[in-house]
This record gives structure tokens, sequence and C-alpha cells, in this order.
């Protein structure tokens, strides 16, 4: 039986002046997470923040952190990530030469160990690694920005992920992030993800609570 499906709104769209408010919006409304980007302008071409605005927010909402760290060597940084309050951490694939050690170190400290990969990464490469995860974020677009188009491919390796997890590890998360909206709600979650990133359909709508609910009220209607 896969895992309850979840959303998460992403904070990368939301507008920082107005953190605090921002964040009570999606909690009211339902979010299952929030998922916070890290970006280090190396692993992507863009910034945003580290370990000390998650200690921060962390002060503004009980609700879980899942952390996608889109930065080069993150070994370095996740025990940092973890003291200010992430609970899930997902590195990528291709930002380290050690992803198994990884993972198994953000088990020993508390973490749910998450790993993502690119869209031009194949899914072939988690052959090895899947039992040591508890989540798979599959990107649906090259990350590094929000408000990007959903890449059609990542619902074949969202397959794929799903299968793989079925058989090895099914209490694993598969998460999809990047272009996720009303428009592919559905195809993404019967594809087998279980949690849902949303940034500009959420924040970038003319009404947030109406736009995650609506996101809600979808999955519930497949059953997820
Ligand atoms: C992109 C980030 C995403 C981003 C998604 O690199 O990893 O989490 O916030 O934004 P949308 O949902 O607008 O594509
Ligand atoms: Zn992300």
């Amino acid at each position: 039986m896969p895992p309850r499906v979840k959303i998460a709104p992403s904070l990368l769209s939301a507008d920082f002046a107005q953190i605090a408010d921002q964040i009570r919006l999606v909690e009211e409304a339902g979010a299952d997470a929030l998922h916070l980007d890290s970006m280090d302008g190396r692993f992507v071409p863009n910034f945003t923040w580290g370990p000390k605005i998650v200690a921060d927010l962390r002060k503004l909402t009980t609700l879980p952190f899942d952390c996608h760290l889109m930065i080069v060597e993150p070994e370095n940084y996740v025990d940092a990530f973890r003291a200010a309050g992430a609970d899930i951490i997902t590195f990528h694939y291709e930002a380290t030469p050690h992803a198994h050690r990884l993972l198994q170190h953000l088990r020993s400290i508390g973490a749910r160990a998450g790993i993502g990969i690119n869209p031009d990464t194949p899914t072939s490469l988690l052959v090895d690694i899947v039992e040591e995860c508890d989540q798979i974020l599959v990107m649906s677009v090259n990350p590094g920005f929000g408000g990007q188009r959903f890449i059609e491919r990542a619902l074949v390796k969202l397959q794929e992920v799903r299968a793989l997890c079925a058989e090895r590890n099914p209490d694993c998360d598969v998460e999809v992030d990047g272009g996720i909206g009303t428009d592919n709600i559905e195809r993404a979650v019967q594809a087998g993800a279980t949690m849902l990133i949303a940034g500009s359909s959420v924040y970038a709508a003319p009404d947030p609570q109406a736009a995650l609910r609506e996101m809600r009220r979808r999955i519930d209607a497949l059953g997820g």
C-alpha cells in the first residue's frame, strides 16, 4: 500500500517580506509539509538560503520541513540543516560522489533521507541505494527556478521509481518537483508520486488557499 499522497508548497515562490503570513496561509489550507529550496549558485544557477533562514522559519510553524538541497558537496552541510530543524533532507545524486554513505548518515542524524535526480539522470542509478532512501525526488524541471514548464518525461520516471520502491522499499515516498499544478496533478499521482511540490501554482495563484484546496480535492477524488 503506497503512503498517503502529500502536498508540500514550495516557499521559493512565496513573498519573503510577508513570510509568516505566507506560511500561515498554506498551513490553514491543509499543507502536509513545507518545501524549502536551498541553492548555492554552483549546483544551480541561482541562490536562496542556508541553515540560518531555515532555523528562523522553524519558529513559525510545526509543519515538517522538506529541505531540498541544490548545492554541491551536500555532505558538508546536512548536519547544519538538521540542527536548523529540517525533518526531510534531500540532496542531489549528481552533487556528491558518495550518495550511499550520505543517505545512511542522514538517517543516523534522525532525518528522513532523500535523494533527488535531475531530468537527465536515469532512474536506474537508484537501483543500489533504494533501501537507504526514505524519499526519492524526481525533478520534473531543471532545478534552479520556480515557474518552469513540467517535463512530461518525468511521468515515466515516476512510474519507474514507484515500481522500484514497490518491490524493495514500499514505505519510500516518491516526490515530484517542478511545474506541478491542476493540469498535471492527477497524472503525477497516477504515475506514482506520493509527495507533490507546488511552488508557483500555489503562491502565484490569486488565492493560494483555494489553489491548494483544489489540489487536495483532486487528489482525494483519486482515492489518494
Ligand atoms: C526548483 C525547485 C522547486 C520549485 C518548484 O528548482 O526545486 O521546488 O519551487 O516551483 P514550481 O512549482 O513553480 O515549478
Ligand atoms: Zn525543490
